[in-house]
C-alpha cells in the first residue's frame, strides 16, 4: 500500500475470486463469461439454467462451454456447483465431489427467485443428499429466503433463518453452509453465531444501497434483485461485516444478467450485472469504511480458506481514480444487451 497521502492511493492484493456468480448459457455465456474472467481467477458458478444443472455429466460440460467463452489469454476456473432438487440423489453428489466437477451444491427454495421453480419443497426431502454432503465435506450454498407469500418481501431472509436453517443446521451437524447473498443483520448474526462451519458472502450491490435506492424519483428495476435490498441498519451491519476481516465473510457478487427488455416491462426479472465493476464498488466500499487492509481477506484469503482450496498466487493492483464502466453489454447474435450496474455515486477506485 502506497502512503504518498494519508489515504492509500493504490492496493496490491491476491487476485480474488468470487463464490457467487451467474454466467447463464448461449449468447448471454459469451456475453458475460469475459467480465467475470477479468476480474477473478476462480467463480463459483450457480446452476440455475433451464433446465437446471443437476447431473456431474451435465456440470461437466457446461464447464467446458464456459471455459470457450473465457478468451484465451485470461486465467479462469469455474467452479461447479450441483442444484438440489426434491429428491437429489446422494451418489450423484458424493462421486461429482470426487471427481473434482462439483465444489458445493445449491438450495434454492422452490420458487424463491429465478428458475427456482425445480427447487427444493421441504428440507425433509434432501436429508440423505445432505448426508452425503455432510461426509464428502461439500459445502451447502443456500438461497435463504421463505417462499410463502403471506411473509414479508423484506422479512423472508429472518424468517428463513429461523424456521429452516436453524433446524437445519441442527439436524446436519457435520454440514458446511454457506449463507449466500446475505441482506440482513439477523443474516450477520447467525453466520457469526454459527461458527467455522459456516461462511456467508456479501454483494457489492447489498454493501452500496438500500432498499430506498429501487424507488428514488420512480421505480428503479436495474435496483431490483433477490434477496431484495433491505433498510439501512441491515445495509451498514453487512459493511460491518465484509470489513471486519471475520474469516467467515467473503465475497460473491451475485452478477446475474438479464436482457434490458426483461428488467424494463411490467413484472421484471430480479438480478444485477456488476461483473464489469465488482472489484471497483467493493474497493469503494471498503475504502469508504477506512478498511482496505481488510479487503484482501475479503476478496481473496477467507473464500478459498473455507472451501479448502488455496489462495491465487497471481496479484492484482487497484487504484483510486475514477472509473467510467460500459453502459451496456450487448448479446452476440440478438438486438439485446445488459445493463452494467450503475452506482448513484461515481466509482472512485479502478484496475
Ligand atoms: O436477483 C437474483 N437473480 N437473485 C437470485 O437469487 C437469482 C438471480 C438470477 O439468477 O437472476
Ligand atoms: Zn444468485
Amino acid at each position: 500500500m502506497s502512503t504518498a497521502s494519508s489515504a492509500p492511493q493504490t492496493l496490491t492484493l491476491r487476485r480474488p475470486d468470487d463464490w457467487h456468480v451467474h454466467l447463464r448459457d448461449g449468447a448471454m455465456l459469451q456475453a458475460c463469461a469475459v467480465h467475470t474472467a477479468r476480474q477473478f481467477a476462480r467463480a463459483v458458478i450457480m446452476p440455475n439454467l433451464v433446465p437446471p444443472v443437476t447431473r456431474i455429466a451435465e456440470a461437466a460440460a457446461y464447464r467446458d462451454r464456459i471455459r470457450k467463452a473465457v478468451p484465451a489469454g485470461l486465467d479462469f476456473e469455474p467452479l461447479m456447483t450441483c442444484y438440489l432438487t426434491d429428491g437429489a440423489d446422494p451418489a450423484e453428489l458424493a462421486n461429482g465431489k470426487q471427481q473434482g466437477v462439483w465444489v458445493a451444491a445449491k438450495l434454492y427454495p422452490a420458487h424463491a427467485t429465478t428458475n427456482s421453480a425445480h427447487g427444493v419443497t421441504s428440507m425433509d426431502k434432501i436429508a440423505r443428499g445432505l448426508e452425503a454432503m455432510e461426509k464428502a465435506g461439500m459445502p451447502l450454498l443456500v438461497h435463504g429466503e421463505v417462499t410463502d407469500p403471506e411473509v414479508d418481501i423484506f422479512d423472508r431472509e429472518a424468517v428463513f433463518l429461523d424456521k429452516v436453517l436453524a433446524p437445519l443446521l441442527r439436524r446436519h451437524p457435520g454440514l458446511k453452509v454457506v449463507l449466500e447473498h446475505i441482506t440482513t443483520k439477523e443474516g450477520v448474526a447467525f453466520v457469526e453465531a454459527n461458527g467455522p462451519r459456516m461462511g456467508g458472502t456479501i454483494t457489492p450491490h447489498h454493501l452500496n444501497f438500500n432498499r430506498n435506492a429501487i424507488f428514488k424519483g420512480g421505480i428503479r428495476p436495474h435496483f431490483y434483485c433477490l434477496p431484495i435490498a433491505k433498510a439501512e441498519e441491515h445495509r451498514l451491519a453487512l459493511r460491518r461485516a465484509a470489513t471486519s476481516g471475520s474469516p467467515q465473510f467473503f465475497l460473491g457478487t451475485d452478477t446475474a444478467p438479464h436482457t434490458v427488455d426483461t428488467k424494463e416491462c411490467a413484472c421484471g426479472c430480479a438480478g444485477i450485472f456488476n461483473a464489469p465493476v465488482a472489484m471497483q464498488l467493493y474497493a469503494q466500499v471498503f475504502a469508504e469504511e477506512g478498511r482496505l487492509d481488510a479487503l484482501e481477506a475479503f476478496a481473496s484469503l477467507n473464500g478459498p480458506r473455507f472451501y479448502g482450496l488455496p489462495p491465487n498466487e497471481a496479484r492484482i493492483t487497484l487504484r483510486a481514480a475514477p472509473f467510467e464502466a460500459p453502459e451496456r453489454v450487448d448479446v452476440p447474435g440478438s438486438d439485446k444487451s445488459v445493463l452494467v450496474f450503475r452506482p448513484d455515486t461515481p466509482l472512485g477506485w479502478t484496475f
